[in-house]
């Protein structure tokens, strides 16, 4: 075991950068020292023995299943899979090979939007999109790989691909043979349908936006498991990681097709966005379990998916277990119910319970194990530089201000991040974030990073220094010329303690220099954060791993970032330090070698926080906490690395011993169609 004190990744460079100040009062000092709480301990293996493709001599399913298909109502098992499934290899699981049966119990603070993926709606975060939705490549477990093998995704759907010599052409082949769980064949057309019809098409808000593989980028498919990207430049490995969760998942095309307006005089593109709704059931998905039940605001039950493509080294048909509960709560109470034993996961993301969580699981019959990983949970402020959606003056003024260099310096120069950090978690855990990656991230670079740190009396100096003066004595600033009160509306989700916490706290620092913040709790922030319609949020957003969801971070889109879209009518102008990070992040997506990847990342690091492109708050360690019923939850799984531990300690691999698991609710039973 290798205890993790090292980075995981890539090889660090670390340039010397000074720092450029372009706002004429702003100070920046380095960052004060960090220390990991990470006790995280894994073996690194070589990407290809975490699982391969290749046809067993003999299949076995769950129980149950051979009494479908003998009764009939499935066809046998060499049948429902692939020639050469995936196999994932017993050397990579901690416990080894399973046994079937029982019941994974999460419990989540999301709801289901809807089941169409395609369109961008999600399932309801805590692992149930995941659940559902497979993709091309596969992030997650990268972090059970060996550095110097981590250059690229993991394969997934998408079994291999290879390049053209100057590396403009990737062409990918499908895994052969695998269905959708209501049977249906698995082709390229599902990935053409997903490419031109979603991705391409302008009037679909898909998670992957029309460049998200790069401007000009274009898909031929060539035979029914086979297709190739084109690009106009060489690219280099990273590019395929834009293939993962959540941008590269492709859907049912035989079901969705028919409700596209494309294909369907009918349709319109909002009946096709909701036209999968989550109280219909059940949705035709590629992933290992499938939604029966859906009790709104109670539970979803997902039973196994009789297709599911994925099998152990002795032939077993992947999951392990019958049953998949998504209890419909708060996020708090995820960690609440898995130290008390009900639940059997949860990303331990709330700073305010980790001294009481870790006391219990520490107690010896305490049902659950908690290890902490490196500091990768982050909050930030995102301002909308955007004039989308302003409704009057006031909005107007206030973009303005946003794009103002020296306001979001001063406005960083108000928060007191160690208060901040405090009046969510006494104790060690928290650390300031200033923007960029965070520190517990391969990609992290303590010399590019520059803060502008708590100094009320700089902020007030450059917030008079922009005109924004107590005109009527009130005790809150004014906008320019005798304008109306500096009162800015502040978006944070509804179910989220810790962004309320922390909110409070820049509320009442904010007040301090001036500055009236006008918190407003909202349900569902990530939808409405994607239409681009608010003048700022606070919310937990992380970047890790510069491909990861890149449409949340920085404008590789005109649909992105949510703080900076394109206006209605299609304008936009992107500041230069914007044009420096998008082409650093070609870097990254183009090269082949890991130090210039790094070296790029440094740009990107210096380049979004010397001008507070967001106002991070702090930044957290998480734990994951998992039941001790539970047998391959690999004790090396982060909570938050490559991806969420939903995908990274994949679940599908997980079981538990038969006298120790838990009753179904719906034995015998899979989706019916
Ligand atoms: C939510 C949760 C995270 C994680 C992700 C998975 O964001 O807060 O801990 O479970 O969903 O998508």
């Amino acid at each position: 075991m290798i205890g993790q004190s090292k980075r995981l990744g890539i090889v660090f460079l670390s340039g010397v950068s000074m720092v450029t100040l372009t706002a004429g009062l702003a100070s920046a000092d380095p960052m004060p020292p960090e220390q990991s709480m990470s006790n995280l301990s894994y073996e690194l293996l070589g990407r290809d023995e975490l699982w391969t493709y290749r046809a067993l001599d003999a299949y076995s399913e769950a129980p149950y299943l051979s009494a479908l298909v003998a009764a009939g109502a499935l066809p046998p098992i060499e049948e429902r899979l692939p020639a050469e499934p995936l196999v994932h290899l017993t050397a990579a699981m901690s416990d080894g090979i399973g046994e079937y049966g029982g019941v994974f119990r999460h419990v989540i603070g999301g709801r289901p939007e809807g089941w169409n993926w395609l369109a961008g709606q999600h399932q309801g975060w805590g692992g149930i999109n995941m659940a559902m939705q497979e993709c091309l490549v596969r992030l997650g477990p990268l972090w059970q790989v060996r550095a110097e093998d981590q250059s690229g995704p993991l394969p997934n759907l998408a079994k291999s691909w290879e390049w053209n010599e100057d590396k403009t052409e990737l062409t990918m082949h499908l895994i052969e043979g695998a269905r959708w769980s209501d049977g249906d064949p698995f082709d390229t057309e599902d990935i053409r349908f997903w490419w031109e019809d979603n991705v391409l098409d302008a009037n679909v808000t898909s998670r992957m936006p029309a460049d998200g593989m790069g401007e000009g980028t274009t898909m031929t498919v060539i035979d029914d498991f086979t297709f190739r990207f084109d690009f106009l430049t060489p690219q280099g490995p990273a590019r395929l990681q834009n293939l993962a969760y959540i941008q590269g998942c492709p859907g049912p095309s035989h079901v969705m097709m028919s409700i596209h307006p494309t294909y369907n005089p009918d349709a319109t593109y909002e009946s096709y966005r909701t036209g999968q709704p989550a109280d219909v059931l059940s949705p035709v998905v590629m992933g290992m379990f499938v939604p029966v039940v859906h009790e709104v605001d109670e539970l979803v039950i997902m039973r196994r998916n009789p297709y599911f493509w994925k099998v152990d080294e002795t032939g077993q048909q992947l999951p392990y277990y019958n049953e998949m509960h998504f209890k419909l709560s708060t996020w708090d109470d995820r960690t609440t119910q898995t130290v008390a034993g009900t639940g059997d996961f949860s990303n331990m993301e709330n700073p305010g319970n980790y001294v009481a969580a870790l006391v219990q699981s520490q107690q010896e019959d305490s049902p659950v194990l908690a290890q902490f990983g490196p500091r990768v949970l982050s909050w930030r402020i995102e301002l909308n530089f955007s004039d989308r959606g302003v409704e009057d003056d006031v909005d107007t003024a206030l973009r303005e201000l946003f794009r103002n260099l020296d306001f979001r310096v001063a406005f960083s120069h108000s928060l007191d991040r160690e208060a901040i950090g405090q009046s969510i978690a006494r104790g060690p855990f928290t650390y300031p974030y200033t923007g960029g990656f965070e520190v517990g991230s391969p990609f992290y670079d303590a010399d590019s990073t520059v803060y502008f740190p708590y100094d009320p009396a700089k902020a007030n100096e450059m917030f008079d220094a922009l005109g924004l003066a107590d005109t009527d004595g009130n005790g809150i600033r004014n906008l320019p010329n005798g304008g109306a009160d500096l009162e800015i509306d502040m978006l944070y989700a509804n179910n989220r303690t810790e962004d309320r916490k922390q909110l409070d706290a820049v509320t009442s620092m904010m007040a301090e220099v001036g500055v009236r913040i006008l918190p407003t709790a909202v349900e569902d922030i990530a939808v409405i954060a994607k239409g681009g319609n608010f003048n700022t949020l606070l919310r937990r957003q992380q970047w890790v791993i510069p491909t990861r969801e890149v449409c949340l971070q920085i404008p590789i889109d005109g649909a992105c970032p949510d703080f900076h879209m394109e206006e209605e009518d299609g304008g936009r102008v992107l500041f230069d330090f914007e044009r420096d990070i998008l082409a650093a992040f070609e870097v990254i997506n183009n090269t082949w070698d890991a130090a210039e990847a790094a070296q790029a990342a440094t740009v990107i690091q210096q380049a979004w926080t010397e001008n507070v492109y967001t106002i991070g708050t702090v930044q957290a360690p998480a734990a994951l906490l998992i039941n001790k019923r539970i047998r391959n939850a690999h004790p090396g799984t982060p909570v938050f690395m490559f991806e969420w531990a939903e995908d990274g300690v994949v679940r599908e691999r997980l079981w538990t011993p038969a006298e120790l698991q838990l009753d179904e609710l719906l034995p015998g039973t899979i989706a019916e169609y």
